[in-house]
């Protein structure tokens, strides 16, 4: 089976930040109970000092989730970590995700601090949190942009100070995978108590490819993925759920496995989708309305030969309606006729040559022939006898 890597859904946080995808508590503890369902190991509720809103939505989460983990973020800042607990206060396990930029950009012009002061406020806010549970995540922000050398020795200090999970975000979206995975295997290579704790990836989409760095972290000794349903998060995103869980499900010889429910993947984008006012771009993977769509003729005849020509994924692994022969005036002849026959019309290869002459007028009108368009063919058509 292999080893596990938790899935940390942070949908209701960092996915709640984009912009008019605002949801009410009702909203969030449905989406919360679902992410459960799916499987998810931790669930980020939300950040509760961002509004009083929010700390209703962690703490009604924390007072209904049963398995999953639930997280409150907080600055590295006292009152931040106190409400945090406060809100988390009924969860069965709750988790303090606290945590500080290290990189010279926040350090900097953010803070106007120095690298030990940082190193110092980093600790005394994941000692802080400790008072309150046993499990503490820290997350050094803009990893991504940090000196290795000091990260590693910030990674050191918050673990001996009590984190029991290490966040290295690659907040901005600019590593290339090789980098994310060097980092992470830095780490792994440099901190000396590193494996007191689980290092997670927490990775954005600037460049388009969050999900990428995500996996080169796990290769590279990262067990636990911060991901979203969709990729939905500040700007361009954060990793996609879907697609990480089906890329360690696809290459089982990675030796990773995940505790998501892969046929619910489909019904929860939809939802996630709807209830956030986002529509899913057609082309997106494993949940884009095309992710199983086949139309052009080299595809479809391939495809209907044997699925597998075309298609790495069994649609009904992913919860998706299955697959489908989109007909256009790209598609071949071994398309049109299955698709008459799907609607119960028999015909002969003479026949079908007669019918793809029609077929390609009206798919050179349209962008997409349809069922009504076929039955008007069909009616108009006399087989030879
Ligand atoms: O992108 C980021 O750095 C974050 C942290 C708050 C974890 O979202
Ligand atoms: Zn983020």
């Amino acid at each position: 089976m292999g080893q596990q890597v938790y899935i940390f859904d942070t949908t209701l946080r960092d996915g709640e930040q984009v912009p008019g995808c605002k949801l009410n508590t009702k909203e969030k503890l449905e989406l919360a109970l679902k992410l459960e369902a799916l499987g998810v190991d931790i669930i980020e509720a939300g950040f509760p000092i961002s509004s009083p809103g929010d700390f209703e939505s962690v703490e009604q989460i924390a007072k209904a989730v049963k398995n999953a983990t639930v997280c409150g973020l907080s600055r590295a800042v006292q009152k931040d970590i106190e409400v945090a607990a406060q809100a988390l206060k009924y969860a069965r396990r709750p988790r303090i995700h606290t945590g500080i930029g290290t990189s010279d950009y926040h350090i900097k012009a953010k803070f106007n601090a120095t690298q030990d002061e940082i190193l110092t406020r980093a600790v005394q806010a994941v000692k802080l949190a400790r008072n309150f549970t046993d499990d503490v995540e820290f997350y050094a922000e803009d990893a991504g942009r940090t000196e290795n050398g000091y990260l590693a020795r910030v990674i050191e200090a918050v673990i001996a100070a009590g984190a029991t999970v290490v966040n290295i975000p690659d907040t901005t979206g600019y590593c290339l995978p090789h980098q994310y995975g060097e980092k992470i295997a830095y780490l792994k290579n440099n901190v000396p108590n590193i494996d007191k704790a689980v290092i997670s990836c927490h990775c954005h989409n600037d460049l388009g490819l969050a999900t990428a760095n995500a996996i080169a972290g796990v290769i590279n000794g990262a067990r636990q993925i911060e991901c979203t349903i969709n990729g939905l998060g500040e700007r361009a995103g954060n990793t996609s759920l879907e697609e990480v869980v089906m890329i360690l499900q696809q290459h089982k010889d990675l030796g990773f496995y995940t505790q998501v429910q892969t046929q619910q993947l489909n019904p929860i984008s939809r939802e996630v989708s709807d209830v956030m006012r986002m529509p899913v771009q057609p082309n997106k993977a494993i949940v884009g309305a095309n992710a199983f769509s086949h139309s052009s003729g080299i595809h479809q005849d391939g495809f209907l030969k044997d699925a597998q020509t075309y298609e790495i994924i069994n649609p009904e692994e992913v919860g998706a309606e299955g697959s489908k022969i989109v007909l256009t005036a790209r598609s071949g002849r071994s398309a049109l006729a299955h698709r008459f026959q799907k609607l119960g019309y028999q015909y002969n290869r003479n026949d079908i040559d007669i019918l793809y002459q029609s077929f390609l007028q009206v798919a050179d009108r349209k962008k997409e022939v349809e069922e009504s368009d076929l039955h008007a063919m069909a009616k108009a058509y006399t087989p030879e006898p």
